[in-house]
């Protein structure tokens, strides 16, 4: 027997398999679902965040599956199989009140969960055919981070979770975290988006500008991180923050609207969870303000070091940065630098 799976089912059994996403190295089942949805934790009482499902893509296999060995294929090719636990049907309206906060279809994550098959199966998978993107320039597996880490003589590494290009605000979040931590792992998500967000190649464009033209030659890891998004703000930051600890990551930034969309969640919500939850992660948490432009100090500062009032303050997001370029309209240098400005073009939002 055999099950299909698509890039992100693929992609996440891989990452199962090579401690991305540990301690969890399974599909999740129904119970883990809920409790994870409910309470942060797997059954049996580990801490976990986000769910890591296995739909099954073909309904009509839902009675014959459960306790057999099945291949899984990806584009006509078997690339691995699981022995299948069980099979469910979550209750995704549910499931998304907890997760997202909501069930409104306009949050890009209600919508693709919403929209997966109606049953899930869980079990381990066993991946003997690496994904394509495992061959990519710049895929580090957890391990690969870690010995990077190790070779640079990095005590500390602070992760930088993005799905956009870097404009200024980024920038800075980065720049604070070197004055904390040896090294940075710059580790922008690659796999599922929404649309409207930037492609992989932009991304890498516009970070190979900042790291070799303005970055020091050694304390910046680059590297691609294939998962998909959630959009699942607060909660997505734990999440983040657990898997860059599993590549060697001692600490995690966490800026403005974290994983945030659309005003679903408070600007600062993320960083509320994170304290509350700090204890049962091993890692450090650095919750930092939103830097904006300020027309008086002349500088990208925070509300931490700037004493001016609104209408002096230029707001600076990726949102702004995706509208502008959608209308055309010239970005200033103090929202993003212009020679990455130069470098992008409507082509590169997906
Ligand atoms: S995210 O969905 O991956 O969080 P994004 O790439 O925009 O989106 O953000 C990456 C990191 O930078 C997150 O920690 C986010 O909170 C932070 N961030 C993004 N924009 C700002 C901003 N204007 N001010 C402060 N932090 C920001």
């Amino acid at each position: 027997m055999k099950i299909l799976l698509s890039l992100d089912d693929y992609c996440k059994a891989y990452n199962l398999q090579i401690g991305v996403y540990s301690p969890l190295s399974y599909f999740v089942d129904s119970s883990d679902l809920i409790s994870i949805a409910k309470e942060f934790k797997l059954k049996d009482g580990t801490f976990y965040p986000l769910p890591i499902y296995m739909p099954l893509r073909d309904r009509n296999l839902s009675n014959q599956i459960s306790g057999q060995r099945v291949d899984l294929i990806y584009e006509n090719d078997v690339v691995g199989l699981i022995e299948v636990l069980e099979v469910y049907e979550p209750d995704k309206d549910d499931l998304c009140i907890h997760i997202f906060g909501t069930k409104n279809i306009d949050h890009p994550g209600v919508k693709y969960f919403l929209n997966e098959p109606k049953y899930f199966i869980s079990g381990k998978p066993t991946i003997f055919k690496s994904p394509s993107f495992a061959k990519e320039k710049y895929f580090m597996s957890p391990d690969q981070v870690k010995f990077e880490k190790s070779k640079r003589g990095f005590q500390s590494l602070a992760g930088f979770q993005t799905r956009n290009i870097p404009h200024r605000a980024h920038e800075h979040l980065q720049r604070t975290s070197l004055e904390i931590c040896d090294g940075i792992l710059i580790h922008p998500l690659v796999g599922w988006k929404k649309p409207g967000d930037f492609s992989k190649e932009a991304i890498i464009r516009a970070y190979k500008i900042l790291i070799e033209k303005f970055y020091p030659k050694n304390n910046v890891i680059f590297s691609l991180f294939f998962s998909p998004m959630f959009y699942a703000g607060p909660r997505e930051a734990l999440f983040h923050a657990l898997v860059r600890k599993n590549y060697g990551c001692t600490h995690f930034i966490v800026g403005r609207d974290h994983a945030g969309v659309g005003g679903f969640y408070k600007l600062y919500e993320a960083h509320e969870l994170a304290s509350k939850f700090a204890d049962l992660l091993d890692i450090k948490f650095l919750l930092l303000r939103g830097p904006y432009y300020c027309k008086v100090c002349e500088s990208v500062v925070t509300d931490k070091h700037c004493r001016h009032s609104e209408d002096m303050i230029c707001k600076i997001s990726g949102t702004s940065v995706r509208q502008s370029i959608l209308n055309d309209n010239e970005m200033p240098d103090w929202l993003i630098r212009s020679q990455i400005a130069n470098v992008l073009s409507k082509k590169d939002l997906i």
